[in-house]
């Protein structure tokens, strides 16, 4: 939601920002736009540049222009208040004109700060972060008529870290409602960054001669992996030479400083026409990494970090899995897997509901909030929720330090490397496999599985990479299945147990990336109504794959052929039976019913894939959506 980066300390700042909004872009794609102080050391002046659309329309526009500089800010835009336009992309100018913003978030009281500030400027967009820009000029002006009368012999004037815009900005946040990260330069301080954040993340990076920022660490590894997630409520001050932290009291303090491990090729197509298309692929090696060194010297099953002691674990007697979109599929599809084998109830739940109607909660109740960027402000909240309520929260994240995986009481971290592509794909397949992790790990700790059950359940996960990669194998006849499909205005997926998740994660992958109607079912519900929708011809995608409950689905893949759907079946190696029953059959290798959602969500992946490219779609960076959602 909204992508910032920001450096002090480089000349060729233009380059850099673009570069740096590159790595970004799929956080929003609405406008982008940069500011830099430039000019002359003498007279330093603001340079701005911004453009609605992508950010190839700003890359065409900084072409040939002067935007070297001692600090600049760049923005990639998901559109909350005002449409994209040039006038409401960012960055945004408050005051006189030489000082700029960028804002990731919303402020809740834009209203009542419109109002303040409607008699003294002139408002130059539709957007609340505007507003920021003034209210930090305001400040800053303030704080010139203090130190003015400091230097007449009236009391001192204190700053932040003796930056004044820091204090400034530090002011005028107190007066904000809300969510944020931002980013302040002023040609006043003209190697100098504040930067701050409550509920958005900021992350910054160390360099030797350069400080740098960006939303997450995918635009910051080409320059540094020495980065520091700023915390909700810190500012801080960057320059070339040194980056400080305080709390938004003015109080010297840190943010959670590592060092990232991705590597830049990771981050990159290498080759691929779509990043969507790279990760499909990687799947098979972000599986093996997520079961790696998963045992301790005494072979027992380990999560990441040592959290809630066992005792507390026996005592757990309920299960809630929270989280959004494609996580909460994972979390669908790891319920059977903590039910069957860990013999706890489990309630998934869409984060975004959770905390609203008042769950019951308590020490007893074991909340997993999975978020592959653990920055999803609904999940984040819901976890925070449970917090509150004393129940234990494991987070299952894809990014090392995010605002979920600290809020938590322990972290099960997937290791799928970085995602560009905005539709999820190997952040998923790892999220089911960590789920799955997890409820072994539950049965280990309440022993119910015996050791050697255990050992047999982890061998299988380990052996998923090489069936993915016999999977993955089917794509040129995805591909085949979707370019004769692709023009269908609608689909239905249908599944029973285990595959129902992956019938709502084909559905939703498929509107996602190719704006087609597509929906997903239980496969006994259809009778229920939405066989109505069936008509000659129209597609049916069955998650057909070897079950306890397979028979049932043949019988609901037999009603809806009998009012012409053409059946499309996932199914299983061997099954031969199949054919009978259905126009197109896509194999995968046979494997234990509760893991066949690994192996079988990868033909809805790449048909999702195919009929997208098919239609011209832009598959990264589908209409309307923003990777990570850090507005609730
Ligand atoms: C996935 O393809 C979607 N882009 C979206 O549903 C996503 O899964 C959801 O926003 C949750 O994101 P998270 O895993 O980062 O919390």
């Amino acid at each position: 939601m909204c992508g910032i980066f920001g450096c002090t300390g480089r000349d060729d700042l233009g380059e850099v920002l673009v570069e740096g909004l590159t790595t970004l872009e799929y956080r929003g794609y609405d406008s982008a736009g940069l500011a830099v102080v430039g000019g002359s050391r003498a007279a330093p002046e603001l340079r701005l540049v911004k453009r609605a659309g992508k950010l190839s329309a700003l890359r065409s526009a900084v072409d040939g222009q002067d935007l070297s500089g001692t600090a600049g800010l760049g923005h990639t835009r998901w559109a909350t208040h005002g449409p994209p336009t040039d006038r409401n992309a960012h960055p945004h100018v408050g005051g006189d004109g030489r000082l700029a913003i960028v804002h990731n978030g919303i402020l809740e009281n834009h209203e009542a700060l419109r109002a303040e500030l409607a008699g003294g400027v002139e408002l130059a967009s539709d957007t609340d972060s505007e507003l920021l820009a003034h209210l930090v000029a305001v400040e800053r002006d303030a704080l010139a008529r203090e130190a003015a009368d400091v230097a007449a012999g009236a009391a001192q004037s204190a700053t932040v870290g003796a930056s004044v815009l820091g204090e400034a900005t530090r002011r005028a946040l107190g007066r904000c409602e809300g969510q944020f990260a931002l980013a302040v330069i002023d040609a006043r301080d003209p190697a100098t960054i504040v930067a701050a954040r409550r509920g958005a993340p900021l992350i910054l990076g160390h360099g030797d001669t350069a400080s740098w920022l960006a939303s997450d660490v995918a635009g910051l590894i080409r320059h540094t992996r020495d980065v520091e997630a700023l915390m909700d409520d810190q500012l801080a001050i960057l320059t070339p030479e040194s980056v400080s932290v305080c709390d938004l009291g003015g109080n010297p303090t840190r943010g959670h400083r590592y060092t990232v491990d991705w590597d830049v090729e990771a981050a990159e197509k290498q080759g691929y026409p779509h990043f969507m298309l790279k990760e499909i692929n990687e799947q098979p090696g972000a599986v093996r990494e997520t079961l790696l060194d998963r045992f301790d010297e005494h072979g027992r099953l380990r999560l990441d970090e040592e959290w809630v002691g066992d005792g507390e674990l026996r005592r757990i007697d309920k299960v809630y899995v929270v989280a959004c979109g494609t996580s909460y599929h994972a979390g669908m599809v790891g319920r059977y897997a903590i039910e069957h084998w860990a013999r706890l109830g489990v309630d998934v739940e869409i984060a975004s509901e959770f905390r609203y109607r008042d769950p019951i909660l308590n020490p007893h109740t074991l909340v997993v909030a999975i978020s592959q960027s653990g920055e999803t402000t609904d999940t984040v909240a819901a976890a925070a929720h449970a917090r509150d309520q004393r129940a234990p929260v494991l987070a299952v994240t894809n990014v090392v330090g995010s605002t979920l995986a600290r809020a938590a009481d322990g972290v099960l971290y997937t290791r799928a490397g970085p995602e560009i592509g905005v539709a999820a794909t190997k952040t998923f397949l790892t999220q089911v496999v960590a789920v799955d992790l997890l409820a072994l790990y539950l049965a280990q700790e309440r022993r119910t599985l015996l050791a050697e059950e255990l050992g047999d359940a982890f061998v299988r996960l380990e052996g998923l990479p090489e069936l993915l990669d016999r999977v993955l194998a089917t794509g040129d006849q995805i591909a085949e299945l979707a370019a004769g499909l692709a023009h269908r205005d609608y689909f239905m997926f249908i599944a029973r147990h285990a595959g129902l998740p992956i019938a709502l994660e084909g559905a939703l992958k498929l509107k996602e990336i190719s704006y087609t109607h597509a929906e997903g079912f239980p496969a006994g519900e259809m009778k229920h109504g939405p066989i109505a929708l069936i008509d000659d011809g129209g597609p049916v995608i069955a998650l057909a794959t070897r079950s306890h409950v397979r028979a049932k689905l043949l019988s609901s893949i037999a009603e809806v052929r009998a009012r012409g759907a053409v059946v499309v079946a996932v199914a299983t190696e061997g099954d031969t039976e199949i054919r009978a029953h259905a126009d197109h059959v896509v194999y995968v290798p046979d494997v234990h019913e509760l893991l066949a959602p690994v192996l079988s969500v990868v033909p809805t992946q790449l048909f999702a894939y195919h009929v997208a490219t098919q239609l011209g779609r832009d598959v990264d960076q589908p209409r309307n959506l923003a990777k990570t959602v850090t507005v609730e």
